[in-house]
């Protein structure tokens, strides 16, 4: 592997988390960068939330520095041109009434937005696709919204965001917490994984006992981690009728800039107690990995290959290859194939 491959490209025709619910204020407009695209988000009084190409079609200033009106429609804060939140143009002020023009010609382009469990998807690519691919899967039952988030954006590009996440063998050399696990405490892991709709999935198992947090939990957990394209990991901890589930979401802001979500939902009503001390853990480990990845930046930049082996890189690995194997299927207006088998993977961390 090259530290930059065609691989870099970024999928079309599938859903990006965008952000959370709670971002979306009535009446306000949200500008947010993904996969290169400029993209406004707004929330309409009736609740619905839209996303638009956040380019003005007149002159090209984004339409985030507009406003939303008591109408619903978007102002563009240079000339006053409105567009409903279906991108349609409504209005242009500085036509006289003996000007009749055909604004039904003008729209901007809209993106297909979802709201579930607090957490906002975009569909990037042809919008009529968006009704034939899914979300990816969440193990419900959840709470309607997370009880806990945290975003960070990381100075590296999509794909090496993505397998520093899934990378399993960093663990006991980037995240030495005394809470987590104790210095350089290595055991040998077997874990089954499964092809999935989007990805592949870590089976239900019990944890490892060096992870000192699962035994806060009491009872008797069981964890199950699933990875589904573009960038989601979904780790589900279920032990008796409790539920704890974090999802994490990698989204690409350009080429070198990926923003990573935390978002944690659970069924413990006392957990919330330590809401203050479980965002301190989140944020640690979250600027572990960042430190990591800032440093990976320096060797990076003299573009070096790089290896990955067996079988602790094997998920890095199947990234590429359902990756490559999805924007293949998209090229071919075909439905993708998840081109992964049921398999053990073993290693050290
Ligand atoms: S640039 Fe938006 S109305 Fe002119
Ligand atoms: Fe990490």
């Amino acid at each position: 592997m090259t530290s930059k491959t065609d691989n870099d490209l970024f999928l079309k025709d599938i859903w990006y988390f965008a952000g959370l619910s709670c971002e979306l204020k009535p009446e306000k407009l949200l500008s947010k960068k993904m996969a290169t695209l400029p993209i406004v988000f707004g929330r309409t009084k009736s609740g619905a939330v839209f996303a638009l190409k956040d380019i003005c079609p007149h002159r090209g200033i984004p339409l985030s520095y507009g406003k939303l009106l008591e109408n619903g429609h978007l102002e563009c804060c240079y000339h006053g041109w409105q567009f409903t939140p279906e991108g349609q143009c409504a209005t242009i002020p500085s036509l006289t009434k003996d000007q009749p023009f055909d604004l039904s010609k003008i729209k901007v382009q809209t993106y297909p937005i979802r709201e579930e469990l607090g957490l906002l998807w975009v569909f990037l690519g042809d919008p009529l696709k968006s009704e034939t691919v899914s979300l990816p899967e969440l193990p419900l039952p959840l709470p309607s919204k997370p009880q806990l988030s945290l975003s960070m954006v990381f100075p590296c590009s999509l794909d090496h965001a993505i397998i520093g996440l899934m990378d399993p063998a960093h663990g006991p050399f980037i995240h030495q917490s005394w809470f987590w696990r104790s210095a350089r405490s290595i055991h040998e892991k077997t874990k089954a994984f499964c092809p999935t709709a989007l990805g592949f999935q870590m089976i239900r198992h019990k944890p490892s006992t060096n992870a000192r947090a699962y035994k806060i939990l009491g009872g008797s957990p069981e964890t199950e981690i699933t990875f589904s394209l573009p960038g989601i990991r979904v780790e589900s901890i279920r032990f008796g009728r409790h539920h704890i589930c974090g999802i994490t979401t990698i989204t690409p802001q350009d080429d070198t800039h990926s923003l990573i979500t935390h978002t944690l939902f659970w069924t413990l009503p006392w957990l919330t107690l330590f809401k203050p001390l479980i965002t301190f853990f989140a944020r640690t480990f979250l600027r572990q990995d960042l430190l990591a990845v800032q440093r990976q930046q320096e060797g990076l930049q003299s573009n070096p290959s790089l290896l990955l082996i067996k079988d602790a890189d094997t998920q890095a690995l199947w990234y590429f290859k359902i990756k490559k194997a999805y924007a293949e299927a998209a090229s071919r207006q075909e439905p993708f194939k998840n081109p992964l088998k049921k398999t053990i993977l073993k290693w050290r961390s």
